[in-house]
C-alpha cells in the first residue's frame, strides 16, 4: 500500500468549515427594487451578484449577466424579482470547504450563500473569500510556526530526557457526538501537539488528514461520540479512535470506497461520500478497523517515522 501526500492546502481545504471561509456581511436585495438600482448598487459595493431576500427567507441571486440580460432586453426598469436566478443553491455554514468548492466551481454558481440549520442566511462564499481566508490561514500558521520554534525544541528533548526501554506520550481527547460546532477541534489539537514535539511537517499533514476523518466519523456515526487517543513514540505515532456504538454490522462493506449510511441532512453539509476510511488508509503506514453490532468501533492507525524519528528531528531541530 502506498501513502500519499497531502499538500497544506489540501489540508486546510479539508479541515476547515465554510463559516471561517464566507464573507459575514451579505449585501441583499429587496425584490421590488428595479434591475437599474441593482446594476447601481452592485457597481457601487463592487461585488458580482447577490441574494434577494424576502425577510429571512432566499428568493433568489442575481448575477452580473442577470444584469447584463435584462440590459439586452431593456428591462431595466422591471423589479429584481422578475430578473433573478430563482434555483438557489445553499451551503450550510458547518459544511467542509470541500463541499463549498465543489459547487462554486459549478456552472451558474459563483457565489453561494451560506445558511444555517434554520435556514437563515448568515454570510456568501465566493471564490475569492474562499482564497482570501485560505491564505490568511496559512500566514497565520506560519507566524505561529516561527513563535513556537523554541517550545517546539524544548518538547522534542522528552524522548531524549526521559530514561526508560520505551518511552510513550498519551495524549486523550473527547469527541461529541452531532456537535459539528466543535468537530475537528480534537485534530486540530492534535496537530498542533505534533507540531510542538518536532514531528516533519509532511507526516504531520497525512495524520491532520487522517484524524480529521476519524473524528468525523465519530462525530456522525456514532450514539454518544467516543475518544481518540494518541500515542507517541520515538520512532511511531500510534492513534486510535474509540466508541461505543451502534458499532458496525459489515467490515468489509464500509471498507470500500463510496460506501456510507450518512443520512441525507449529514450529505448537505459535504460528508458521507464514503470516503474518510478510505483517506484515513492512503494516509497512514497501517490501519486496522474493529467492530461489532450494537458494540463499540475501534480504528487504529500507525504512523511509523522510520528515519525521520524525533530524536533526529531534535538534533537539527532549529529547522522548519
Ligand atoms: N465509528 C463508527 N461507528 C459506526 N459506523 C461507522 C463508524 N465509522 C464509520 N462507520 C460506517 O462506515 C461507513 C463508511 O465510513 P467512511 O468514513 O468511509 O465514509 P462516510 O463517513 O460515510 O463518508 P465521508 O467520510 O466520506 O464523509 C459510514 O457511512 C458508516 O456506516
Ligand atoms: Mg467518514
Amino acid at each position: 500500500m502506498t501513502t500519499q501526500e497531502i499538500t497544506k492546502v489540501q489540508e486546510l481545504i479539508y479541515t476547515t468549515r465554510v463559516e471561517t471561509v464566507m464573507a459575514a456581511d451579505v449585501i441583499v436585495l429587496k425584490p421590488e427594487m428595479s434591475m437599474s438600482e441593482v446594476k447601481n448598487l452592485m457597481r457601487s459595493m463592487r461585488i458580482a451578484g447577490a441574494p434577494v431576500m424576502d425577510g429571512d427567507r432566499i428568493l433568489g441571486m442575481v448575477s452580473l449577466s442577470d444584469v447584463m440580460d435584462a440590459m439586452e432586453k431593456g428591462r431595466m426598469d422591471t423589479p429584481v424579482v422578475d430578473n433573478m436566478t430563482k434555483e438557489v443553491k445553499t451551503v450550510l455554514k458547518d459544511a467542509s470547504v470541500t463541499e463549498a468548492i465543489h459547487n462554486l466551481g459549478r456552472q451558474g454558481f459563483g457565489r453561494l450563500p451560506v445558511v444555517d440549520r434554520d435556514g437563515k442566511l448568515v454570510g456568501i462564499v465566493t471564490t475569492g473569500t474562499v482564497i482570501r481566508a485560505l491564505l490568511h490561514e496559512m500566514d497565520v500558521s506560519f507566524q505561529r510556526k516561527e513563535a513556537e520554534k523554541i517550545q517546539t525544541y524544548r518538547a522534542s528533548h522528552i524522548f531524549e530526557d526521559i530514561s526508560s526501554d520505551d518511552t510513550s506520550l498519551i495524549l486523550r481527547y473527547v469527541v461529541d457526538d452531532k456537535d459539528f460546532a466543535n468537530a475537528g477541534k480534537a485534530s486540530s489539537m492534535i496537530k498542533k501537539s505534533l507540531q510542538r514535539l518536532g514531528v516533519l511537517p509532511s507526516i504531520i499533514r497525512r495524520v491532520a488528514v487522517a484524524v480529521y476523518e476519524a473524528e468525523m466519523n465519530l462525530v456522525i456515526h456514532t450514539d454518544v461520540g467516543g475518544e481518540i487517543i494518541v500515542d507517541i513514540r520515538e520512532d511511531r505515532l500510534m492513534i486510535s479512535a474509540v466508541d461505543h456504538g451502534p458499532g458496525i454490522e459489515d467490515l468489509a462493506q464500509v471498507l470500500q470506497p463510496g460506501y456510507s449510511t450518512a443520512p441525507e441532512w449529514i450529505r448537505d453539509m459535504g460528508f458521507g461520500a464514503g470516503m474518510g476510511l478510505a483517506n484515513i488508509k492512503r494516509c497512514s503506514d497501517t490501519m486496522s478497523l474493529r467492530s461489532e453490532l450494537g458494540g463499540g468501533t475501534r480504528l487504529d492507525i500507525v504512523f511509523i517515522f522510520g528515519q525521520n524519528a524525533l530524536r533526529l528531528r531534535a538534533a537539527s531541530g532549529k529547522k522548519s
